[in-house]
């Protein structure tokens, strides 16, 4: 079964999301910790561990191989469900192959995915989740699902322990075809989780029969 997490650093979001019975996971990113109101990566993570019971990301903001590995060290420290998100660039690479030789570091979501190959080398380098940014390709005028869709079946052809994560979700048809394509996780901003359990149908169907119960009732 593909797993929803909530792409947000914004408690008040997760809260509801978790009421709603539908959150495997939390997903955050400095923009998102900055949309959050809150630079304090440690605290605000450790009060959605509180609230999540699955896997919370919380991203690195250094970019040479041991300033990525030193964050690491300290975020997988915080709790066994926090995943430390590192950028797949040749030397986030390094610093995902070092990690994952930790007994604590099969705990690697490898962010900013783009491409079949990127996903290819961070499942090598020992990564658990493959985040690949399907918005942003879309955005650029690219085909961001065929990166879901290759990508699910070179590490099924070649058995790679690491989940496909779909990321960079804009709107509910992003769901569905993620879904067909075989992400392992769906991660959604909360407007698009909200979107998904409605319909101007269901809506529209409803009031008409409250107006006909009201009909039979006062009869
Ligand atoms: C993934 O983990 C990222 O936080 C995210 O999906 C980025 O998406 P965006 O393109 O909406 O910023």
């Amino acid at each position: 079964m593909a797993k929803i997490f909530l792409d947000t650093a914004n408690l008040d979001e997760i809260r509801e999301a978790r009421d709603m019975g539908l959150l495997d996971g939390v997903t955050t990113n400095p923009t998102l910790m900055m949309r959050a109101g809150t630079a304090d990566l440690k605290a605000n993570t450790l009060k959605i561990i509180e609230m999540v019971d699955g896997p919370v990301s919380a991203e690195v903001v250094s970019t040479d191989t041991d300033g990525m590995i030193a964050e690491a060290r300290d975020i997988l420290s915080w709790a066994p469900n926090v995943y430390v998100k590192i950028p797949t660039i040749p030397s986030g690479l390094k610093a995902m192959k070092e990690i994952s030789s930790w007994p604590n570091g099969r705990r690697i979501n490898a962010t900013l995915i783009f491409s079949p190959v990127q996903a290819y080398m961070v499942a090598r380098a020992g990564a658990s989740f493959a985040s690949i940014f399907i918005g942003r390709l879309d955005d650029a005028g690219l085909d961001g699902m065929e990166v879901v869709r290759q990508t699910r079946e070179i590490f099924d052809i070649y058995g790679f322990d690491c989940q496909v994560l779909a990321a960079s979700i804009r709107h509910t048809q992003h769901v569905t075809q993620s879904l067909l394509a075989g992400a392992d996780i769906i991660t959604l901003p909360f407007d698009v989780l909200q979107k998904m359990s409605r319909s101007p149908f269901t809506d529209a169907g409803l009031q008409r029969f409250l107006a006909d119960w009201e009909k039979v009732a006062s009869s």
